[in-house]
């Protein structure tokens, strides 16, 4: 795609980044995006990435390195720009940028119901495993800022 590009996410793109997540039903109740965001701004900014389809942010993905295993979150694609290889290419630069890095391996969390960022997963080389994903909440996010 002739207009499309890749860089690292600036906080002038932070009203499309959301706007996009919300497009792609990305945002949840409990998590505050703009509390993502300026977490994620502290730890690997050079991992949270946008593209741009003729200047507009079209694809975000947030990657990050905890010295064992490499984390994807917030990959999301426009919807009118979805099955045009986009979300394969934004995968592609991150998994780089990982392994640039010595992630030997990346994982990544996906809702129960969305079966087909799975099967979007599954295409582009990644595999369900007999895992048990457990979390624990340590802040609670909906009391520190108003939902966006
Ligand atoms: C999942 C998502 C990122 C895929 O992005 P995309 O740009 O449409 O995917 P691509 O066009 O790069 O497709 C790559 C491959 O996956 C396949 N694929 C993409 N979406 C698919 C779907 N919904 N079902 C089945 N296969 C799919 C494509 O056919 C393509 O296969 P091929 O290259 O082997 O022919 C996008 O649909 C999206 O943003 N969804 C909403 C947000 C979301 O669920 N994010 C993931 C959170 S865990």
């Amino acid at each position: 795609m002739k207009n499309f590009k890749i860089r690292p996410y600036k906080p002038e793109d932070e009203k499309e980044v959301i706007a996009l997540w919300r497009r792609c039903n990305l945002i949840v109740p409990w998590n505050s995006s703009k509390l993502d965001i300026e977490r994620k701004l502290q730890v690997n900014p050079e991992m949270f990435l946008v593209g741009l389809l003729d200047s507009k942010v079209v694809v975000t993905v947030m990657g990050g390195y905890d010295g064992h295993r490499g984390w994807v979150n917030y990959l999301a694609v426009s919807p009118n720009c979805q099955q045009t290889g986009l979300g394969r290419k934004i995968m592609s630069v991150i998994e780089d940028k990982l392994k640039a890095v010595g992630c030997p391996k990346i994982n990544l969390q996906i809702r129960s119901n969305n079966t087909s960022a799975v099967d979007f997963y599954e295409r582009v080389g990644y595999s369900v495993e007999d895992l048990v994903d457990m979390g624990k909440r340590l802040v609670d996010d909906t009391e520190l800022v108003p939902k966006v």
